[in-house]
């Protein structure tokens, strides 16, 4: 049996990866390791806790006595590091939190796989999961490659460039079998509401005002996450060592454009009025350094590996904004910190 380390699967992108991989590899024993910061949500993870392939195990992937501990317990055939602080306009606030869990975070657990695989790399992997934001900021043409020079303008976006290179110093220096891939934006059911596409369909609902930055004529490049998940699969069984792959299905929307069909799309599903809830678009002061473009190349991922996107953006819009209809109480209990006061009690003072 294979033991494998999936780090901030209590997150969104991390809950799904978790899920998926406990159903389809009943032969490998999945460990979940999270801080459960605010971010982090067991609730995610309700239908499968109890799979006798599933462990969860609360910590902090800077502390490195813990992290040691863990690969000394369960001895880790691979590791899969999706923890992260992960949204831009925190990191603005305080970006000290992304430098400590992406960058030092990212290094103390290389470090520990270092020490406990040693030389018996057979089998090994360490694979990181990043972003194309560490690529920067496009003008109106053009899409990022594997090869586009890095060019981070946000202290997130700077935090993950930085964990790219060290993961990528650690194969080349040492050996260290790992590879990466770089997503765009990813939307689906299960995302914190801080992010744009839950946070609007949650304010709909409520008929609250929809905050839209600048003007909204930001790009961003959408793929559903069941379809990042499926790349990872793909990547971590079929990617070669020391490589970079991009991951995105070419959905490029301008802000505002995604705003209004969201608005759109729950008007009919709620049976409101056509237009209504566009008027509860509010304009607000722009986020500072707010990259304009992102748009990815994943032609080597499809051409390499075979990966296609399953759902288009239409159908990945249909099912999210269902999800989020369909999930009132998750919704309700991530956005009035009930969960984390739960948490508090539950795993307070304990690891
Ligand atoms: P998320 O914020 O929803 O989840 C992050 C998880 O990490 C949470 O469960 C949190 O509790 C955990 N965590 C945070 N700090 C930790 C620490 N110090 N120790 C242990 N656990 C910790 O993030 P997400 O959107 O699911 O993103 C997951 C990964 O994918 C991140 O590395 C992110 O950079 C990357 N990514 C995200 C997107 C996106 O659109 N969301 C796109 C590309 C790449
Ligand atoms: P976000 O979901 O925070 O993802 P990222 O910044 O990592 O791309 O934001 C997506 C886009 O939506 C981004 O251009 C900022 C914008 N945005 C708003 O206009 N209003 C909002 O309330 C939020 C959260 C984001």
């Amino acid at each position: 049996m294979k033991t494998i380390l999936i780090t901030g699967g209590a997150g969104f992108i991390g809950s799904h990866l978790v899920r998926h991989w406990v159903e389809k590899y009943p032969d490998t024993q999945v460990v979940n390791l999270d801080k459960l910061t605010y971010a982090g949500n067991l609730e995610n993870l309700k239908d499968i806790e109890s799979r006798p392939n599933y462990t969860f195990e609360k910590g902090d992937i800077v502390d490195a006595d813990h992290v040691k501990a863990l690969f000394g317990k369960y001895r880790f055939d691979a590791v899969i590091h999706l923890a992260a602080e992960s949204h831009v306009d925190r990191s603005i606030a305080n970006p000290m939190d992304f430098i400590m869990t992406n960058i030092v975070g990212t290094v103390t657990l290389l470090n520990a796989a270092r020490a406990q695989w040693g030389n018996d790399l057979e089998g090994k992997l360490f694979y990181h999961v990043s972003t194309d934001e560490v690529y920067g900021s496009l003008g109106e043409e053009g899409f990022f490659t594997e090869t586009t020079r890095y060019d981070p303008r946000s202290p997130y976006s700077a935090s993950k460039a930085s964990s790219d290179h060290i993961v990528r110093s650690y194969f080349h220096t040492y050996g260290l079998p790992a590879v990466i891939s770089n997503c765009s934006n990813n939307y689906g059911g299960f995302q914190f509401p801080e992010k744009l596409i839950p946070l609007v369909i949650n304010n709909i609902k409520n008929r609250k005002p929809i905050p839209v930055y600048g003007k909204g004529l930001n790009v961003r490049d959408w793929l559903f996450v069941g379809d990042h998940v499926s790349a990872i699969d793909l990547i971590f069984h079929k990617g070669r060592k020391g490589e970079t792959y991009n991951v995105g299905g070419h959905n490029e929307k301008r802000n505002i454009d995604l705003v209004k069909l969201l608005c759109r799309i729950v008007d009919r599903k709620l049976g409101r009025a056509e237009g209504e809830s566009e008027k509860l678009i509010t304009y607000v002061q722009d986020r500072a350094g707010h990259d304009l473009r992102y748009a990815i190349d994943s032609s080597k991922l499809s051409g390499e590996l075979g990966w296609k996107p399953s759902v288009t953006f239409e159908q990945g819009m249909e099912l999210t904004v269902d999800w989020y209809l369909q999930h009132e109480e998750w919704l309700r209990n991530v956005t009035s910190g009930e969960y984390q006061k739960y948490y508090q009690g539950q795993y307070g003072g304990r690891r």
